[in-house]
């Protein structure tokens, strides 16, 4: 079959794979290809077993694999033969260096660049997946039109929204796809040609256009209001437990207010996840290069809060526990970030369980996607870890249970017949808010949770 047209998109991860999933689902005209640099995560994309867990991706990757949707390791090929290249390729925080622990590290982004610039014969759209600091298309503009081969491109920036655990979902159905272009003729035929792609399955309504720099901004924005609400909630969780309000009711109030909404009101152990840190970080950084120092600091304050946040949870369960945890046997009930991902980076279960290791206290880990993850995460940690799948299993003989990921299931254990085996008092923090507390105190156990009531026997 020939096709309309050959895409191809550098970076096989969390956004590459389900992005050119939906895609390709969507427009059995185009040919897509997803290469990456690591062959084991590409063996695994065309296998049975992929490298990510999303609720959906499966049945759509194994529905079109092979017939418009292709995964290799063949970065030159993929390149040769496309006439739109979308870059996903991860841009973590740089760790050495100027700028270190906070601006974008760009070294995989530039060596995509250079490497599409090597490989390139004729024209092309390059379309900016990844999450960049603003004017990174202007630099790989530059490296691209540093050619002397007469080869020409055009680079638009196209920002995922998605988030993780309902990947898919929000693919399907975005509250808005942003596509940012040069205002040229050939910057606005490039523009158009992604937007031909959307409209296969996006209204027009929901499909904005801007210039390149909002369009990045846009995004590093977006993350930034997201995790502030999260550390504005939290913040306030603290004064909660000082005063005997209830964060569940404040945040209900606050919430019913039109004005504010009720989204993202969830007081927790901590936000996690790859980008919300990262992005507030470059956000910051490009602030401080402009000398805003005020505005810097505003939004570093997210990142602090989410930071005390975590440590507030560990010396409650220090204090409760009477400040001990020495030889004590601790489960906790999840590592992924979120529920519905097997993504673990930047989880606050990372943070709690090497703090209670340093206590030298033995985990029990349960996780019903993440347990992959979370052994590479803590791979150098010392101590005693177990890797359980079953929670019941995993709080056989435990001191407490820490909940650390809103995970369904976890809401519909058989509390009573977990009381029954752990060590007493038995205690658990509710890292989530998800658990019925009145229930659990019920049962016997000591129950914790974040800006609401204590419920103890003690
Ligand atoms: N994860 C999310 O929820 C999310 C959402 C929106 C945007 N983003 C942004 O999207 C970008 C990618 O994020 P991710 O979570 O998919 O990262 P990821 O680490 O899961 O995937 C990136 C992939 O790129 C590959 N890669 C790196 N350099 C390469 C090269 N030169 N050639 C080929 N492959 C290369 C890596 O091997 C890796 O598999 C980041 O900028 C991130 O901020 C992520």
């Amino acid at each position: 079959m020939r096709f309309k047209k050959n895409i191809l998109c550098i970076g096989a991860g969390y956004v590459g794979g389900p992005t050119m999933a939906m895609i390709a689902f969507k427009c059995p005209e185009y040919k897509i290809t997803v290469v990456d640099i690591n062959p084991k995560r590409i063996a695994e994309w065309n296998s049975d077993n992929l490298p990510i867990y999303e609720p959906g991706l499966f049945e759509i990757v194994s529905s079109i694999r092979g017939k418009n949707l292709f995964f290799s390791t063949d970065i030159e090929k993929g390149i040769k033969e496309s006439e739109i290249i979308f870059v996903s390729v991860n841009t973590p925080v740089k760790e050495f260096g100027l700028g270190a622990g906070m601006a974008a590290d760009l070294q995989y982004w530039e060596k995509t660049a250079r490497q599409i610039l090597k490989f390139s014969q004729s024209h092309k759209i390059i379309i900016e997946k990844s999450t960049l600091p603003v004017k990174t298309a202007q630099a790989m503009e530059r490296i691209l039109h540093s050619n002397k081969k007469g080869v020409d491109f055009d680079i638009l920036s196209n920002p995922e929204f998605l988030a993780e655990g309902s990947a898919m979902d929000d693919l399907i159905n975005p509250d808005r796809v942003l596509i940012g272009s040069r205002e040229t003729e050939s910057g606005i035929k490039a523009r158009d040609e992604l937007v031909e792609i959307y409209a296969n399955w996006v209204s027009g309504e929901r499909i904005i256009t801007s210039n390149i720099w909002s369009s990045e901004l846009s995004k590093l924005v977006a993350n930034a209001f997201l995790a502030q609400r999260i550390s504005s909630i939290n913040s306030i969780s603290a004064l909660c437990e000082k005063t005997d309000a209830n964060i569940k009711e404040v945040a209900n109030a606050v919430g019913m207010d039109k004005r504010i909404g009720n989204k993202f009101l969830q007081a927790s152990v901590g936000f996690g996840g790859s980008c919300f840190k990262k992005d507030i970080l470059n956000l910051v950084y490009i602030c401080r290069h402009y000398g805003l120092s005020e505005v810097a600091d505003y939004w570093e304050q997210v990142i602090r809060i989410n930071q005390y946040q975590k440590e507030r949870f560990i010396l409650k369960m220090m204090e409760t526990m009477f400040n001990t945890m020495a030889g004590k046997k601790i489960c906790l009930l999840g590592f992924a970030f979120k529920a519905e991902t097997s993504d673990t980076r930047e989880s606050p279960a990372i943070f709690i369980a090497q703090k209670l290791l340093e206590e030298k206290a033995e985990l029990r880990i349960s996780d019903p996607r993440a347990l992959g993850n979370a052994k590479a995460d803590l791979a150098g940690s010392k101590g005693v870890i177990e890797y359980i799948s079953d929670p019941v299993e995993a709080a056989k003989g435990c001191h407490a249970i820490c909940l650390m990921t809103e995970w369904e299931l976890y809401k519909e254990l058989d509390f009573k017949k977990i009381y029954k085996i752990m060590e007493k008092p038995a205690f658990i923090f509710d890292g989530r808010n998800i658990l019925n507390h009145s229930e659990l105190f019920d049962i016997g156990f000591n129950v914790f949770s974040i800006g609401m009531p204590l419920f103890t026997h003690l």
